[in-house]
């Protein structure tokens, strides 16, 4: 079943690549006494992930700054060093965000936003989607109907805040 507004999220880990090579993040590690982004996306280097999504969190981050955000969080079922590689070229690192891979998809599967597109080879990946997270507590919930980018973007959930 789908997370929902008002739950609270599973424990999951991630996992980033530091300077001494693949750690693992402990999802409760950015979340408690946090509030925090994540959003989600099918994959990096997508068109809409890479042209659309991350952008909008770029030009938003400030505001979402104002608003007690203490951090956004990219999250794409790939492994890590394609999640660093797409967090420089994008962009996203530089501005802050933080990309962390979901590379097994547990948390992805954790949180029933399971998504498959076998025509354009994506088995087990996420759905779009964003939401602010309190104190591990989901307070705001964004999912896309299909692979766009709107309701999920930086601007369609600063307006859930
Ligand atoms: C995209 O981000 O453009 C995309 C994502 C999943 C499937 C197809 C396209």
């Amino acid at each position: 079943m789908a997370i929902e507004t008002g739950d609270t999220l599973p424990e999951a880990n991630f996992t980033m690549l530091g300077d001494s090579g693949p750690t693992s993040v402990p999802l409760a590690d950015k979340t408690k006494g946090r509030k925090i982004v994540i959003f989600a996306v099918p994959g990096a280097f997508t068109p809409t992930c890479h042209s659309a999504h991350v952008p909008s969190f770029i030009r938003t981050k400030d505001q979402f700054a104002a608003n007690g955000v203490d951090e956004i969080i990219c999250v794409s079922v790939n492994d890590p060093f394609i999640m660093k590689t797409w967090g420089e070229a994008s962009g996203a690192t530089e501005a802050g965000i933080t990309m962390l891979a979901d590379a097994d998809s547990s948390f992805t599967k954790a949180v029933g936003m399971e998504f498959s597109a076998p025509p354009v080879g994506f088995f087990n990946r996420s759905k779009r989607y964003a939401m602010v997270v309190d104190d591990g507590k989901v307070t705001a919930l964004n999912v896309e109907p299909d692979t766009g980018c709107s309701v999920s973007a930086g601007e369609g959930l600063l307006e859930e805040m």
